[in-house]
This record gives C-alpha cells, sequence and structure tokens, in this order.
C-alpha cells in the first residue's frame, strides 16, 4: 500500500470533534466511518500517488522522494502543453502583469482581455458563433446541461450509457426526462428517439472519444438522426481537443480532414453539431473547461447559470495560458501525429506480446487486467520496481470485473520508454499469471467476444495515410529474454 489519501498528518490535530456521540445522538464521525468502510469493501476507496510532474522532463515525474523519478505513461496532459515553453512564457508575463487572482465572479468583477481572447478563439475552432469560458470541464457539462434541460420545456435527453459523470449530472440537475441508449448504439438511439413526439424538445448528449475504454462515437451516424427526429446534438469532445482534426479541434473536425484544412466548413460534421463541450485541462494542457454553440443559446447559459455566476473566475493567468496553447495546436500539428505514431507502435506491440489491449480507435489503450486487487499490485509492481506511473481504473469508474489500467502514450514517450514499458508488463502478466488477449477475447465457450474484435484497430481515426506511416515502418519494440532482467533496474 502507498501514502495517505489524506494531506494532513491526522495525528498533529488531535481526536475528531465529539460531537453526537452518545445515545439517541446522530454520531456524525462513526457515520463518515461507515461510509469510508462500504467504500473500502465495494473496492471503490481512492489512493492517491504522491507525483510530481517535471516542466523540464516531461513525460517524466518524481514521487515523494524527490531522487525518484517515474515515468508518466497516464497523464490526459498528451501533447505535453502543460510543459510547452510558449503556453508557459505566456503564463509568467500575464502573472507578473496582472497577477494571480481574477477579483472575483465575471459578474461581479467584469470578465477581461484573457476571458474575451479565450471564449473567441474557442467559437472558431469548432466554427460556431460564441464559447463561454468555465472553471472546469465538468462545471461546464453541469451548467450548460443543467441549463438547457431546465429551460426547454418538457425537454428529454437522450443519453449515451457510457457518458461521463459530469453530463450524467447535468442532465440530473436539470430535472429534464432522460432516456438511455446503449453505449454507440445507433439502431437503440433511433428506437428511443421513434417514441418522442415531434414537438418535444431533444438533446442527444455523447462524447467523441470515451475515456476509460477509449472507443469513438458514430457521430456522423448521430447527426443523420438528429436531423431526421429534429434533435439537437450535444457533444463532449474533452478528450479529442488537440488531437484530432487539421487544428486540433476534435474528431469533428477529423471527420472532414481535408475540407478544414483547406478552411471549408459548410455542411461538415463539425456545422452539424449544435454545441460542443471541452475541457482545458488536457490536450490543451492547462484549465478550465467551455461550450460553445449559437449566440443565443451561450447568451441563455450566461445569463442562467448558477454554476457560471457565482463562481470567481480563473485567473488571467490561466485563460491566457489555455489560449496560448490552443494557438499553438492549431498551428503545429505535429505532436499529436507523433503522438498517434506512438499509440500505433505500443498497441501493435502489446497485442503482439498476448497483452489484453482492448480495440478501439483512439489514443486510449485500456489494458484489462479485471480484478481491482491484481490492478492495484500491477500499478504498484510499475511504481515501485520499474520507475513507471499508470493509475489502476477500478470501480465506480468501469464495472467490477472490467479493472483495467489506462495507459495513455504521449507525444514525448521514446522508443526506449515504449521498450521498457512494454518489457515492464511483459515480465508482470508472467509472474502474476494474469489473463492474456486470447483469454479476454473468447467467452467461455470460445467464442470471439464482439467488443475485442480486432479490425477496429485498422480502423483509426488518424488513417495511416494521414500520419504517412504504415505498420511495418513502426519502431521495433521486440524485447528479447535477457533485456527483462535489465529493464528492472530503472529509468
Ligand atoms: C469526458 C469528460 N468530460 C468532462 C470531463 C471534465 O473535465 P475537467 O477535468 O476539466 O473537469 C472529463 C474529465 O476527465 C471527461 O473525461
Amino acid at each position: 500500500m502507498f501514502p495517505a489519501t489524506i494531506s494532513t498528518d491526522i495525528a498533529e490535530f488531535g481526536p475528531a470533534p465529539v460531537k453526537g456521540h452518545g445515545p439517541g445522538w446522530f454520531g456524525y464521525e462513526n457515520h463518515y466511518e461507515s461510509v469510508l468502510a462500504r467504500k473500502r469493501a465495494d473496492k471503490s476507496y481512492r489512493w492517491f500517488r504522491n507525483v510530481n510532474r517535471l516542466a523540464r522532463e516531461f513525460p517524466y515525474a518524481h514521487s515523494a522522494d524527490e531522487q525518484k523519478k517515474v515515468d508518466v505513461w497516464c497523464t490526459n496532459d498528451y501533447l505535453g502543453m502543460g510543459s510547452n515553453l510558449e503556453v508557459i512564457q505566456t503564463m509568467h508575463k500575464v502573472l507578473d502583469k496582472y497577477g494571480a487572482c481574477s477579483g472575483g465572479s465575471r459578474n461581479i468583477s467584469g470578465h477581461n482581455q484573457y476571458a474575451i481572447a479565450l471564449e473567441d478563439v474557442l467559437a472558431r475552432l469548432h466554427m460556431k458563433q460564441a464559447a463561454l469560458y468555465f472553471n472546469s470541464g465538468y462545471t461546464a457539462n453541469d451548467c450548460a446541461l443543467t441549463v438547457i434541460g431546465s429551460q426547454l420545456p418538457g425537454c428529454v435527453f437522450l443519453s449515451d450509457a457510457s457518458n461521463h459523470a459530469s453530463i450524467i449530472e447535468g442532465i440530473r440537475h436539470s430535472g429534464a426526462k432522460k432516456m438511455i441508449w446503449r453505449h454507440n448504439d445507433i439502431e437503440d438511439l433511433e428506437a428511443k428517439l421513434k417514441t418522442i413526439p415531434k414537438d418535444t424538445p431533444k438533446i442527444i448528449a455523447f462524447e467523441s472519444v470515451y475515456s476509460m475504454c477509449g472507443t469513438v462515437s458514430p457521430i456522423a451516424k448521430i447527426c443523420d438522426l438528429a436531423e431526421k427526429y429534429g434533435a439537437l446534438t450535444y457533444i463532449d469532445e474533452v478528450h479529442a481537443l488537440g488531437l484530432y482534426g487539421p487544428h486540433g479541434a476534435g474528431v469533428a473536425e477529423h471527420l472532414d480532414f481535408e475540407a478544414h484544412r483547406n478552411g471549408e466548413s459548410e455542411g461538415t460534421i463539425m456545422d452539424r453539431i449544435d454545441i460542443f463541450a471541452g475541457a482545458l485541462g488536457k490536450g490543451f494542457g492547462t484549465m478550465g473547461g467551455y461550450i460553445a454553440g449559437s449566440a443565443a443559446l451561450v447568451d441563455m447559459i450566461r445569463s442562467v447559470s448558477s454554476g457560471f455566476i457565482f463562481t470567481t473566475a480563473q485567473p488571467p493567468p490561466i485563460m491566457a495560458g489555455a489560449k496560448a496553447a490552443i494557438d499553438f495546436q492549431r498551428s503545429n500539428p505535429d505532436s499529436r501525429m507523433e503522438l498517434q505514431r506512438n499509440v500505433r507502435s505500443v498497441k501493435r506491440a502489446l497485442i503482439e506480446y498476448g497483452l489484453p489491449v482492448l480495440p478501439n480507435q483512439s489514443h486510449i489503450i485500456p489494458l484489462m487486467v479485471g480484478d481491482s486487487a491484481k490492478c492495484q499490485q500491477v500499478a504498484d509492481i510499475l511504481f515501485n520496481e520499474y520507475n513507471i506511473y499508470v493509475q489502476p481504473i477500478n470501480t465506480p469508474s468501469v464495472p467490477i470485473g472490467e479493472e483495467r489500467l489506462r495507459i495513455s502514450p504521449t507525444a514525448s514517450h521514446t522508443v526506449a520508454q515504449q521498450q521498457h514499458l512494454l518489457s515492464a508488463l511483459i515480465e508482470i502478466w508472467d509472474r502474476l499469471q494474469l489473463r492474456t488477449l486470447q483469454d479476454w477475447e473468447r467467452d467461455a465457450e470460445g467464442r470471439l467476444k464482439p467488443e475485442w474484435n480486432s479490425t477496429e484497430i485498422g480502423q483509426a481515426v488518424w488513417s495511416n495515410k494521414q500520419l504517412d506511416v504504415v505498420p511495418a515502418v513502426l519502431p521495433d519494440l521486440t524485447i528479447l529474454p535477457n533485456q527483462l532482467e535489465d529493464t528492472r533496474l530503472g529509468i
């Protein structure tokens, strides 16, 4: 087990307050303990590691011990924009001139040139009339969906079963009716749309890249259905921003790659999407979230949303840094292409060695373990013996029995680092006798399970042609038997 999850040294503060102890009173502390005991029992209790990302050595970090460096293979800062020189220099300049605080909510303190410029670039990124910046991606989804669902009379949400918690909560907070359609199942979506009267407002809420399984939604088909049944489309592109499309606007942009490269947007998928939701703490390496859509929609959310109105705005350097990251990625596709090449070589090598990579079309590599204690054990061995950090993903983020390592290569991982990860995983899988790719691919009767149809891997969002790579020229990550032991010596 690794260090505590709470930052303070509890002993320093003595025992917790005793209010409510004794017969007849409500026992607050006992109640907290019983909630925690339930979390431990159902394996959803969370442990945090002390990981300090090093801006000048991305993707390395140091642990509690500054001398122990670990190679981070689970960051959402996929492109290393959090360490990008232009981003950092911009933030320094704005911080020195305007300070560390925005001074209050935009409602009472006004906004500033950085908020205006950021929202302008966000709207342009998605070719929409307007955008609104929130303090996080979670807040953006929660607030926007709450407003939309509560302001459209009798509105019905059609929500993909694998949607992120922030989408689920936003819909719940709106009080609107919700229908959940099976993950990425267009037929199920259509069956549900058919049951809703024509004059009822309806919103299809979904993501482009699903973070825990890496699946990509059938966006064009969803747009077709939305047009056929008069529904609005609300897409969360949080895990695709910076990574897909000629300008890094996400999968919707990527689907009309050439048109957008040539600056033509009419009739494209991006054009057909009504509302985009995004976050800036992932591919854009900074912080915050947003929605983009028509000017009237954005103004309505700005005017009504409690979670937007009654909170202190992000400090100017954060907004300036976020804009610098977007500007950089809009005109520099190299790192997103490098990232995809790294994903290709790591995925291919893991599969060649029989490690159970769940197939998908994106940059996320879910490596299935299927048991929470073992998943934690693999992560511990990687950290302690190999100086590799990958966070285990357990329930409730994934169903029990589908625990996994969520590996996210970055644009900066070298061939040597990829090889180190691969040899570590091969050794650990062997040591712990974990289920292999073949074990996962087949059901008890030996039939291939549909979700393991590996042909999907060949249909990645980024095509070989767009990346200018053919699988044969990917780096060879072959591990020789005598290298297995060597790699455990560290990085
Ligand atoms: C699909 C999706 N949407 C929204 C969010 C929230 O974004 P943020 O981390 O900026 O709050 C996340 C976070 O991981 C996410 O995975």
